[in-house]
């Protein structure tokens, strides 16, 4: 369905979007957040991408508060058309596709108990905020994102969709991208995770994952296990690479 805004109504997903009631947040919650940032943020000012840093800087992350998501995406919307919309949760495939195909980025608005702070299962608005939304300020990465979402929301082959997974986690969770001679890091699973990050930059004096050059079709092709750390990743030179791949991926599945 197409609204008269010309923007495709979000249908398959309308059940799970809520609001974010930002006032209900505890000072414990708050601080949890700060907490969180402050233990990250020495290492990603030094292995984070360009473009992450500058985006956390653009979108007005705070380093000692909860994000308000309204904030967020006034400051979000004027550079690349993309939001963050709270939601409830995991959405089905469909959902999620539709949304980043409308560039919308799906937001949990719950944040991890003080007993979890190194891992959580699911993810949480430190992981979405935090680990995703600053790289959708970025004009080319953001063009990607939605491709991406287009891609996937015209697929109904199992297949094709397992593939076109592989292309997300390589990419937007765990992607690397070589900038000055070094490797730095842009996907949300490096971002927001100390061990799967330290785990990385191991990789910079021989003993980490194998980190090969980016390759759509070895990337459609690699099996991963969400439960361990990464034994192989994929860095790109530029993020024009993952905009062209997912262009290619359209025309071949
Ligand atoms: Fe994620």
């Amino acid at each position: 369905m197409i609204t008269a805004m010309g923007k495709p109504e979000a249908e398959a997903a309308s059940s799970y979007l809520v609001q974010q009631d930002w006032a209900a947040y505890t000072a414990e919650q708050h601080g949890i957040w700060a907490e969180l940032v402050r233990r990250r943020m020495p290492e990603l000012r030094e292995h984070a991408c360009a473009e992450y840093l500058a985006g956390f800087e653009a979108i007005g992350l705070q380093e000692d508060s909860i994000p308000n998501l309204t904030e967020i995406s006034q400051r979000l919307e004027p550079r690349t058309g993309w939001n963050s919309t709270p939601v409830s949760g995991f959405l089905p495939p469909a959902a999620f596709f539709e949304m980043l195909a409308g560039r919308r980025f799906p937001t949990t608005t719950w944040l991890r108990g003080r007993e979890s702070l190194e891992y959580i299962p699911q993810p949480d608005i430190f992981h979405d905020v935090f680990g995703h939304v600053p790289m959708h300020a970025h004009p080319v990465f953001a063009d990607f994102l939605q491709q991406y979402g287009k891609v996937c929301a015209a697929l109904h082959d199992k297949d094709a969709l397992e593939r076109m997974g592989r292309l997300f986690w390589f990419t937007v969770e765990f992607g690397v991208i070589r900038q000055g001679g070094q490797i730095k890091l842009y996907g949300s699973g490096l971002i927001s995770s100390p061990g799967e990050s330290q785990h990385v930059l191991r990789a910079l004096n021989g003993s980490g994952p194998e980190i090969r050059d980016f390759n759509l079709d070895q990337v459609l092709n690699q099996k991963f296990l969400v439960s361990e750390m990464q034994k192989v990743l994929y860095a790109v030179d530029s993020f024009e690479q993952i905009y062209d791949a997912a262009r290619e991926a359209e025309r071949r599945l």
